[in-house]
């Protein structure tokens, strides 16, 4: 499968919505390992302006990334209770709340022109997150000679991508910085870490597992190979990178105390995330997805939070996403950082 892609390194650079840049995509695609770019909040007009930005600076392969979570079943008066929940922090900033909270951005599932962009676009891997692709979208997307990968977060999801025709599974272990990638936040969560995850769905599936979840250094990318996986995909090891999104407040997070205490929390965006402390977190406290307005609904009401909160200097309402492997980020430029993990893993071959 990575001789279709040409790729020379068993290295996936995670998709980060907000965080990833062509510029980091580039960079880690032309010094051989797959770039990814985060399309799951972009419009297709963002989305487009990013693949350009990409194709621009390479002529690697590279991976587009999307979501396709449910529809979010809406409840208004829980919706209204956060608001009103939230207002005090608001007020602190001298804001208002938003009367009502907005869907901020829809499934790959429900999103037609998205689709079509992918297709156009024919990027050598698209990849999904939060759930199982349909038929036509794999059919759609396989056409164009298109792999396709997805995340899972237990044996059970892994069959069900396997059944759907997904080339490559993403074993996505509770470390895992940012979003986890369970199909339904409400179920039971095993909380698997990624190595036990790892060898579970290299013995349950026929099809290609990729690690992700606390691999910050070519140890870990080594230890993901000889657990079974083909390759290695992180995430939290770009964000340092001066090519990713990151802004300085995020990069101070990464670097400082916090980074020795992620938390997984519902409460930012309203499904289950990875992120450093936060003090949205602070306010809203511990709590399951249920108890939370549903994703990515209740993302609005944080990122207006943080919103209200930056115009007066205040950076602890971002949504700084990281995995458990945070303190061992590093702040090289992006094709250096893949180098020195290369050289860490001691060459791993594809
Ligand atoms: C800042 C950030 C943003 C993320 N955004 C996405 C995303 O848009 N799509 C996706 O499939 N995974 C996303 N993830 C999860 C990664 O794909 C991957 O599972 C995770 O980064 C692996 O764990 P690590 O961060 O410890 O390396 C994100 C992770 C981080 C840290």
């Amino acid at each position: 499968m990575w001789e279709k892609l040409a790729l020379t390194l068993p290295l996936i650079q995670a998709p980060m919505a907000g965080v990833a840049t062509p510029a980091l995509a580039a960079a880690v695609s032309n010094a051989g390992g797959l770039g990814s770019l985060g399309l799951g909040a972009s419009t297709v007009e963002q989305a487009r302006q990013m693949v350009a930005a990409l194709k621009a600076q390479t002529r690697g392969p590279f991976n587009l990334n999307v979501f396709i979570h449910a529809a979010p079943q809406r409840d208004l008066a829980q919706e209204l209770a956060w608001l009103k929940q939230a207002s005090p922090v608001f007020e602190k900033f001298g804001a208002t709340p938003p009367s009502a909270l907005q869907e901020i951005y829809t499934s790959c599932l429900d999103n037609p022109d998205m689709v079509r962009l992918l297709v156009e676009e024919r990027p050598a891997v698209v990849s999904f997150h939060f759930g199982v692709p349909s038929a036509d979208l794999c059919t759609a997307l396989k056409a164009e000679g298109i792999l396709l990968l997805a995340t899972a977060t237990c044996v059970q999801e892994a069959r069900l991508l396997e059944k759907a025709g997904i080339d490559a599974i993403i074993a996505q272990g509770f470390e895992a910085g940012g979003h986890r990638g369970m199909f339904d936040p409400q179920s039971p969560d095993d909380q698997l870490s990624t190595l036990v995850l790892t060898r579970l769905l290299v013995r349950a599936c026929q099809v290609p597992i990729i690690a992700a979840g606390g691999i910050m250094d070519g140890y870990g990318v080594a230890a993901a190979r000889a657990s079974g996986a083909m390759a290695a995909q992180l995430g939290t090891a770009f964000i340092g990178c001066p090519e990713s999104a990151a802004d300085a407040a995020y990069r101070a997070a990464l670097t400082g105390p916090g980074a020795y205490h992620t938390r997984m929390t519902p409460v930012i965006s309203g499904r289950p995330a990875r992120t450093l402390p936060n003090m949205f977190m602070e306010h809203f406290g511990e709590r399951p997805a249920h108890q939370v307005p549903a994703y990515p609904v209740a993302y609005d009401a944080a990122k207006a939070l943080h919103a209200a909160a930056k115009n007066h200097g205040e950076f602890g309402f971002a949504a700084q996403w990281a995995g458990q492997g945070a303190p061992l980020a590093r702040t090289l430029p992006a094709a250096e950082l893949v180098a020195v993990l290369m050289q860490e893993a001691g060459g791993v071959a594809l």
